[in-house]
């Protein structure tokens, strides 16, 4: 199954003239917003064909912190737009009736939501049939529920010895059951960091 990005600028498809797409701030202050028939003419001119996605995910440091549980999640819908805001934010009326999720990538302030939107489909991207080279690799994986949600094991390839910095030796020892037994110890310990 393959995926498609797409990338809109509101810009294109504004309805207000000279490509006018933010607005000073009712009740005051600093910083420009994103107007909400804006990102509305965005959306409608997007999904003209193929009618709403199925998740509108409006970013903002304020949304739900984004995780390998989300991404799971968002990994089964069949398309997704990610709202982008730059300077002050976006109009509150986009999270209340156009956006069905608030994300946060972190608790941090970036400059706008593009970098936001590239982490977030980076992760769910990776999760879909046939992205990654081998099959099973994301199913032991940081975050995973092979792993409990802990953070995943150490690896290690050769040289056995590098400079005096010696592999584990129960990695060299051909034993599964440890290996296993040591992988999860060394998980479960990253957890606990
Ligand atoms: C400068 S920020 C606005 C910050 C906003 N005034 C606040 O205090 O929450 C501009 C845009 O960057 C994006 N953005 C910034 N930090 C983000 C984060 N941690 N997660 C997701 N999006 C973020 C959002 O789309 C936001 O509208």
């Amino acid at each position: 199954m393959g995926s498609e990005l797409r990338f809109f600028d509101y810009r294109e498809t504004t309805p207000l003239t000279g490509g006018q797409v933010d607005d000073a701030p009712y009740g005051g202050g600093a910083g420009m917003v994103l107007r909400v028939d804006v990102v509305d003419a965005a959306l409608r001119s997007a999904y003209e064909e193929s009618g709403r996605p199925g998740r509108v995910l409006l970013l903002t440091p304020s949304g739900r912190q984004f995780d390998e549980a989300l991404a799971t999640e968002l990994a089964l819908e069949p398309d997704l737009a990610l709202l982008c805001g730059r300077y002050e934010g976006v109009d509150e009326r986009v999270r209340e009736h156009l956006a069905t999720d608030a994300v946060s990538v972190g608790p941090y302030v970036l400059s706008g939501g593009e970098l936001a939107a590239m982490v977030i489909a980076d992760a769910v991207i990776r999760k879909l049939p046939g992205a990654l080279g081998h099959a099973a690799s994301p199913v032991e994986e940081s975050f995973s529920e092979a792993l409990g949600g802990a953070p995943e094991y150490p690896h290690y390839t050769r040289p056995a010895i590098y400079r005096g910095w010696e592999v584990p030796e129960v990695l060299l020892s051909g034993d599964h059951e440890r290996v296993r037994r040591w992988r999860l110890e060394r998980s479960r310990e990253r957890a606990d960091r």
